[in-house]
């Protein structure tokens, strides 16, 4: 029989200091992973500096070269010696300058770790009338020498990884290295429109974003986003600007938590959380708090797993926030974090809720189509009737019962000249002279008018910009949900008994959720009896879902219930579960509305909160602008 092997001890060794380089280059480790870490430090220090253009070099995805150029204050010469020593700062001083950090950096140990992984050298002169040259120190001599410079300072990073090939091994190819590098750029960027960025790979400019002139609030925000994540990102987003009306940002001696920026509407998450953004007093940070209270916001509007977009800053007083908490100063600790969740939730949430309906005009934005002067060719004279006037429906295919489900809206009747007279109701002549016979009156609906169904989904409304299409199930769907949620929150989920219960045959699960959660299905206006061990029967239903399919609605609700438990599925589903009760109450596809019923949902819309968006997230309407009509028939041209 073979035995074990026992392990033997190590042999005793003395305990010694380790030799600077090693310490340095294990802090290295920690604080370099790949060249784009080595970006990141070197950008800091340039914004640390007060930089306003800060332009990279960079050569074999940064591996071969890295250069940081700023036109930022510049290191004296007399300092430049301690610039790439180990702890050594000029940003803070003391542990309460600890406990306040208002600068990128502040652990002194940067410049030291990068020059005992790579050949660095520093170029650098301060703009004083009595330093007329700049200074290069060699990273590896100590070696200074007079050259010239403008007031600025760069510094570049050769060969990383030389001394430590086994880093090296773990690095990806140059392409995926300048990606990173790019990021950490793109990170930087965001935070600070009022500064310019540049990055040359292998001496092509591969991105460049301009400094954003004037203010640095929200306008600047919005264009530097636009710069750096495109177009569509601010075209799709909304402003978030949290507390709403600050009255002061300091109270009682501290900054008060401001949370803004820009936050994605549901229709542009994505199936990655690669465009969120988050920062802490200008900070990049990936904190579990701040991607929490963000995704929670849009718990309401975005089912699944798809992904929000978002670029959220947290301005908080800086005594109650930790950034010494990672080497990479990447997470941070908050002294309080639920307020920190809260601020960032309510943020987002109340920049969603807003209908962006009521803002059709900013949404249906022109698109850069030339202004149609006289059109060059106009349609003959109408000859009645038009073509595509809208029809009446079909008497046959009216449904009485859905004006009920829409019966509380809360505007006054439209116009009734398009319902009562349809037929008579020709399109106004578009000629040169702006002004249609049957112009809205300013003020009038953002949703429009209703003047038509299309194949029994969708309704087309005219307003002052042009034609809305409104997902009509998709929208009713959403508008039953938050009156759910509403009569719920209230306790005032009314119930109204079936005259005759609708029964249907059940399995023993469902049975048997049924009687289990007879409490919570009565908080939800539901009463579901088992008249046999296979027979369900529902008595009564919500009001508000009366319309529906009383079996289907106990079916799927039942199938929801089952899955949680049912002493806490209220609080932990109730908005699973609501959306599968609204779901069977929204009025379903190819189903003929009247034009009054279809202008009772529209005015419904423009009172619902979130209304733009349906339960999971896609839109529920969208606007056709004047401009872009003219432009599928090259009108103007
Ligand atoms: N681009 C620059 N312009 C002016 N001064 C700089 C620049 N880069 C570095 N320095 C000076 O060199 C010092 C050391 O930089 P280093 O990045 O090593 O440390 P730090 O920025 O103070 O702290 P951290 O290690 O957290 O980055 C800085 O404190 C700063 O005074
Ligand atoms: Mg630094």
């Amino acid at each position: 029989m073979t035995s074990l092997p026992t392990p033997t001890a190590l042999p005793r060794r003395p305990i010694r200091e380790l030799p600077d380089e090693l310490v340095s280059q294990i802090a290295a480790g920690e604080v370099v992973e790949r060249p784009a870490s080595v970006v990141r430090e070197l950008v800091d220090n340039a914004l640390d500096a007060g930089a306003t253009q800060i332009t990279l070099r960079l050569q074999a995805g940064g591996v071969r070269l890295i250069s940081v150029e700023d036109n930022g204050c510049g290191i004296l010469r007399s300092e430049l010696p301690h610039a790439l020593k180990r702890h050594a700062t000029s940003k803070i001083a003391s542990l309460s300058d600890l406990e306040s950090v208002g600068t990128m950096g502040f652990r002194g140990e940067a410049l030291a770790a990068i020059c005992s992984i790579a050949e660095v050298s520093l170029l650098t002169r301060v703009d004083t009338p009595d330093e007329p040259h700049g200074w290069l120190l060699d990273g590896r001599s100590g070696e200074l020498q007079p050259t010239a410079r403008a007031p600025g300072t760069t510094v570049e990073v050769r060969e990383l990884f030389f001394a430590t090939p086994a880093r090296r091994k773990f690095l990806k190819t140059d392409a995926t290295e300048l990606a990173h590098c790019i990021e950490a750029v793109r990170r930087h960027a965001l935070a600070r429109p009022d500064v310019g960025f540049a990055i040359w790979h292998e001496g092509k400019l591969v991105a460049q974003w301009r400094a954003v002139a004037g203010d640095s609030g929200m306008a600047a925000l919005r264009q530097r986003l636009a710069d750096v994540l495109g177009e569509d990102f601010v075209a799709q987003a909304v402003a978030v600007d949290w507390p709403i009306d600050p009255p002061v940002l300091v109270a009682n001696g501290q900054q008060r938590l401001r949370v803004w920026g820009f936050a994605g509407v549901p229709d542009a998450a994505r199936s990655r959380a690669d465009w969120q953004f988050a920062y802490v007093n200008g900070r990049y940070v990936r904190d579990k708090v701040i991607t929490h209270a963000a995704r929670s916001a849009y718990e309401d509007v975005l089912h699944g797993h798809r992904q929000p977009v978002y670029a959220l800053f947290v301005s908080l007083d800086p005594t109650r926030v930790d950034v010494n908490v990672h080497p990479t100063k990447i997470e941070v600790r908050f002294r309080d974090s639920r307020e920190v969740h809260q601020g960032v939730h309510h943020a987002v949430e109340a920049a969603l809720a807003v209908p962006r309906s009521g803002n059709s005009a900013a949404d249906a934005a022109p698109l850069p189509v030339a202004a149609p002067a006289a059109p060059a060719w106009t349609p003959p004279a109408r000859q009645a009737p038009f073509a595509f006037a809208p029809r009446e429906p079909e008497v046959g295919h009216r449904v009485s019962d859905v004006g009920a489900l829409w019966a509380t809206a809360p505007a006054a009747a439209p116009p009734t000249t398009a319902s009562s007279n349809a037929n008579a109701w020709t399109p106004p002549a578009r000629s040169a002279d702006p002004a249609p016979p049957q112009a809205l009156p300013e003020g009038d609906w953002p949703l429009g008018r209703a003047i038509a169904q299309l194949q029994g989904v969708y309704i087309l409304a005219e307003n002052a910009h042009g034609l809305v299409v409104v997902d009509m199930h998709a929208a009713h769907e959403r508008i039953v949900y938050e009156r759910l949620k509403q009569q719920l929150d209230e306790q005032q989920l009314a119930s109204q008994p079936l005259l005759i219960p609708a029964t249907f045959s059940a399995t023993p699960d469902e049975v048997a959720t049924a009687e289990d959660g007879a409490d919570v299905l009565a908080t939800l206006g539901l009463e579901i009896t088992a008249l046999s061990p296979k027979t369900l029967a529902v008595r009564a239903v919500p009001t508000t879902l009366a319309q529906g399919d009383p079996v289907e609605l106990a079916r799927s609700v039942l199938a929801e219930l089952g899955q949680h438990e049912a002493s806490t599925v209220v609080q932990r589903a109730r908005n699973e579960l609501l959306a599968t009760m609204a779901c069977h109450g929204a009025v379903r596809a190819n189903r003929r509305l009247t034009l009054d019923e279809m202008n009772a949902l529209l005015r419904q819309m423009e009172v619902t909160e979130r209304s733009d968006q349906c339960n999971h997230g896609r839109p529920t309407w969208r606007q056709m602008g004047m401009k872009e009509l003219d432009a599928l028939f090259l009108r103007g041209r």
